[in-house]
């Protein structure tokens, strides 16, 4: 409903309102959900559209206070986002503590979020169940800073799961709160999906989608090395097979086809729909195809992944580079909203 679809041909680029944004948590390793979920979606987009992708190393503050790791764990998902083929020289990448006005935009927008608000917030809900001894302000103010982020740059497409429906609705209403009561200065933010739809990854034990948090044995980590991967897959849940032709598969066999959707040559995918429907399917083989061929596609990843973090000067180049591009933006959008409100006394 609140999603957009644009063909970049058609609108004009000059327009703030053609400007994406995302934001990426730096609190796990990456994986093959991440990659067909979201980061194949961002480098198609990082062509035809002034894009912006943040490591959002603020917004894990919120849950994770200890900072210990946390320059590892930006620097790893930062690697494994260009590895992934995120082009720092197309879009703006950039770490979201680097841009300062992040904390000015957000403290003006606290003004215009209500208490109510957001306490019914399900993801704040969720947090607070799961860690009542940390139920912090920067908690309940997330969707509040991560508006800040996407408006900083003006921007209104916004690739991003379905999780992050009810942080988009916030942010437009935090919009349209701005706007009405200082001026119309920024765009209201949708939920953006380009060319085609996202694409849901399921995990290996046959239950749910592949995520992070869950069972570590169902997901498969762009770190994992090539024995991992083949001991993940081949554990994977299978049965007996069929015993009538073309019988509906179980949720955990489909499972099994569509990650092969994503990485096998559709000859061979053909090969064992044939077999399946036909009774004969060696599940051991289709899993050993599988897990060759998701070798074959991580692998390359991982190798690219481990030679940038190799190279700590790039590292900080690219993140220099993308704090000095957002930060050219935020000064603008900044200078307009203090003007806006009215905070421009000198
Ligand atoms: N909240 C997002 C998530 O959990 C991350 C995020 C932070 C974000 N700032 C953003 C996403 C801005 C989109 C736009 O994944």
């Amino acid at each position: 409903m609140s999603e957009t679809t644009i063909n970049p041909s058609t609108t004009d680029n000059q327009l703030p309102s053609n400007i994406v944004m995302s934001g990426i948590r730096p609190t796990g390793m990456v994986h093959l959900g991440n990659y067909f979920g979201a980061i194949r979606n961002y480098v198609s987009m990082q062509d035809d559209f002034e894009c912006y992708f943040m490591i959002a190393d603020l917004h894990s503050l919120t849950t994770h206070p200890d900072t210990k790791t946390l320059k590892e764990n930006v620097r790893r998902v930062l690697a494994e986002n260009i590895a992934c083929g995120l082009d720092p020289n197309k879009a703006t990448f950039y770490c979201q503590s680097h841009v300062y006005e992040t904390g000015e935009l957000y403290l003006y927008l606290n003004m215009l979020a209500y208490k109510g608000e957001l306490e019914k917030t399900v993801t704040f809900k969720d947090k607070a169940r799961q860690h009542p001894e940390n139920v912090n302000a920067g908690l309940l103010t997330y969707p509040v800073l991560q508006t800040a982020d996407i408006i900083m740059h003006r921007a209104s497409l916004v690739p991003v799961g379905k999780d992050q429906e009810q942080h988009l609705e916030m942010a437009r209403n935090f919009v349209v709160r701005f706007n009405h009561r200082y001026g119309d200065i920024f765009p209201e933010p949708h939920a953006f999906n380009y060319n085609k739809s996202l694409v849901k990854v399921p995990g290996l034990d046959g239950s749910g989608k592949m995520s992070k948090s869950e069972n570590n044995m169902s997901t498969l980590y762009f770190a994992d090395d090539d024995e991992t991967i083949r001991k993940k897959v081949m554990k994977a849940k299978t049965d007996s097979g069929p015993t009538a032709p073309n019988t509906p598969k179980p949720d955990y066999i489909d499972n099994i086809f569509m990650l092969m959707q994503l990485v096998c040559e559709p000859d061979v995918i053909s090969k064992f729909e044939a077999d399946y429907n036909n009774c004969n399917i060696r599940y051991g083989d289709l899993k050993k195809q599988l897990a060759e061929d998701m070798v074959k596609f991580m692998a390359p990843i991982r190798q690219k992944t481990n030679d940038i973090l190799a190279n700590d000067q790039y590292l900080v180049d690219v993140m220099k580079k993308g704090a000095e591009q957002a930060s050219k933006s935020a000064v603008k959008t900044m200078k307009l909203v203090r003007d806006a409100m009215g905070l421009n006394y000198l």
